[in-house]
């Protein structure tokens, strides 16, 4: 029975392809995981709206993923973390694990200063997730926010090179005011961040640490299925299955070119409710 659960997938959610940056992660440190992916890209952004419509939105992805007989959730999305995690942990009877505690976990760990600047949707911004679990890690602690809500649609339409025009002006608008601030390391609190970090490197210079808590998240994962026995021994490589709640082949361009192979398969999936 235990080597049953083993086999099933762990099942992960995002707005959109922000959570692929967690999908390479996972794939990197767990092989032979299969893993579902599930982008909600007919509702994204969830970071301009409610905390009300972005749990709901968060139970409809977990619902989704349970028919798919997932072991795991992750939350792969920092907004749904710092809004949802609470409800889906007390709505659902599997391991879930979110992105926010292991990011503040890395930057507490990597701040010399104790300095942190956090960057992250609106919605993750507001709900003071993350100060809260950086200041039950260390609470001397300051820290500095700022919400940069526009970065998500860039990552999603793929404008995201090194050396766009638009990401970078984008970029220097929203962090200059902490370039200035003292900080020694900047969380990027949302999981679209990442695919931006070029432009976000070239806007704060080479001295400033930028945390991705998509490894960390990983870590997290790993641990959760060794201390639940369910890891996945199987010796042959795991699958990745991609589905997406509107226009495939927008993520599919996007998301190849950020995880660095063709996702030729990705499936829409009809889970939004008129
Ligand atoms: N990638 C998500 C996050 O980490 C959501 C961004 C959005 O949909 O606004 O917050």
């Amino acid at each position: 029975m235990v080597e049953t659960a083993a086999r099933k997938p762990i099942g992960i959610f995002d707005s959109g392809v922000g959570g692929l940056t967690v999908v390479k992660e996972v794939r990197k440190k767990l092989p032979q995981e299969n893993i579902i992916y599930l982008g909600d890209t007919a509702r994204v952004p969830y970071g301009t709206r409610s905390a009300r419509t972005v749990q709901k939105y968060a139970i409809s992805n977990t619902d989704f993923l349970l028919t798919q007989d997932i072991k795991l959730l992750v939350i792969a999305c920092n907004t749904a973390s710092a809004i949802a995690y609470e409800t889906l942990k007390g709505a659902y009877g599997l391991p879930i694990i979110d992105v926010v505690g292991p990011g503040a976990r890395a930057a507490v760990a990597a701040s010399q200063t104790k300095r942190i600047g956090i960057i992250g949707t609106d919605g993750t911004i507001l709900s003071g997730a993350y100060q809260k679990e950086i200041l039950k890690l260390e609470p001397a602690c300051s820290i500095v926010t700022r919400a940069c809500p526009l970065f998500v649609p860039l990552a999603e339409a793929g404008w995201c090179d090194k050396n766009d025009e638009v990401a970078l002006l984008t970029a220097r608008r929203y962090l200059e005011p902490l370039m200035h601030s003292g900080i020694d390391t900047l969380v990027l609190g949302c999981t679209h961040y990442p695919i931006l970090k070029d432009a976000i490197r070239a806007v704060m210079g080479p001295d400033i640490m930028l945390i991705d808590s998509a490894e960390e998240t990983a870590c997290d994962v790993r641990q959760m299925l060794d201390r639940q026995h369910i890891l996945n021994d199987s010796t042959a490589p795991g699958t990745s299955t991609f589905f997406v709640t509107d226009i495939p082949h927008r993520f599919a361009e996007t998301g190849s070119r950020f995880l660095g192979r063709e996702l030729s398969d990705v499936s829409v999936v009809d889970i939004v409710q008129a």
